[in-house]
């Protein structure tokens, strides 16, 4: 991951290094890739992310019994990490960050973007109630305006959570700008950073309607 720097542009932005990540991200842009390999690629991208964003994770010492004698080893300290896919494509992120982190817990945040306005419409918003001493990842294959990931780390504030970051595959600079401007607190790590919206809001040269994609409703 290339790491933020305050000078940077994108000051909260965490941008992938690694050369599966960018293979897998170029299989995506294929318009030709089928819904099953689309499905496969965002699970496999969504557990590299997960790994750079889940690199600080506080641990404790604990003590463990190997076959051969007692040691000490680590865990992973506080409340379960909690996954926060925004719907509907962020749940193809699920699986793959959960391969990771099996104990994670899983909220969830109903958005869709009115096609006229593109502005973020709320239908749905569950997550755990102690949110204020968890760690939440809020999942999304894509920030485009920035909208709905900026409502969805707003709603996590208004329940409490102060300790959110957000996970995306393709972000536009635009979007990554609101972000840090509405959440300047919040770091974003995501695969690729693309070149423009257009006037429809789509991410250029993106990879389509990444839900439409990944579910096959095209
Ligand atoms: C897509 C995408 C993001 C949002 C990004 O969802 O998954 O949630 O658009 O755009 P923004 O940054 O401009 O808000 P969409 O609203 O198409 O809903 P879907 O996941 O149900 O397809
Ligand atoms: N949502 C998508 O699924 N794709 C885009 O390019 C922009 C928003």
């Amino acid at each position: 991951m290339a790491n933020p720097s305050p000078d940077s542009p994108f000051p909260t932005l965490s941008i992938a290094r690694h050369p599966l990540v960018h293979h897998k991200v170029t299989l995506l842009r294929d318009r030709r890739t089928p819904t099953k390999v689309f499905k496969e690629l965002v699970d496999e991208i969504a557990l590299l992310l997960a790994y750079e964003a889940t690199s600080d994770l506080p641990l404790e010492p604990c003590a463990v019994e190997t076959p051969l004698e007692p040691a000490m080893g680590y865990r992973v300290s506080g409340k379960k990490l909690t996954l926060v896919p925004i719907l509907r494509a962020g749940l193809g992120m699920v699986d793959g960050v959960l391969r990771l982190v099996p104990g994670a817990r899983v909220g969830h945040i109903g958005l869709y973007r009115d096609h006229d306005t593109l502005e973020p419409v709320d239908y749905y918003f569950r997550v755990p109630g102690d949110a204020a001493e968890r760690d939440f990842l809020v999942l999304d294959p894509m920030v485009a305006t920035g909208g709905s990931a900026s409502s969805a780390v707003a709603s996590l504030k208004r329940a409490g959570a102060v300790r959110v970051r957000v996970l995306c595959i393709v972000a536009a600079p635009t979007g990554i700008e609101r972000l840090a401007r509405d959440h300047p607190d919040v770091r974003v790590f995501c695969a690729a950073l693309d070149r423009e919206l257009n006037a429809q809001g789509y991410i250029l040269p993106g990879l389509g309607d990444a839900g439409d994609r990944l579910f096959g409703t095209r």
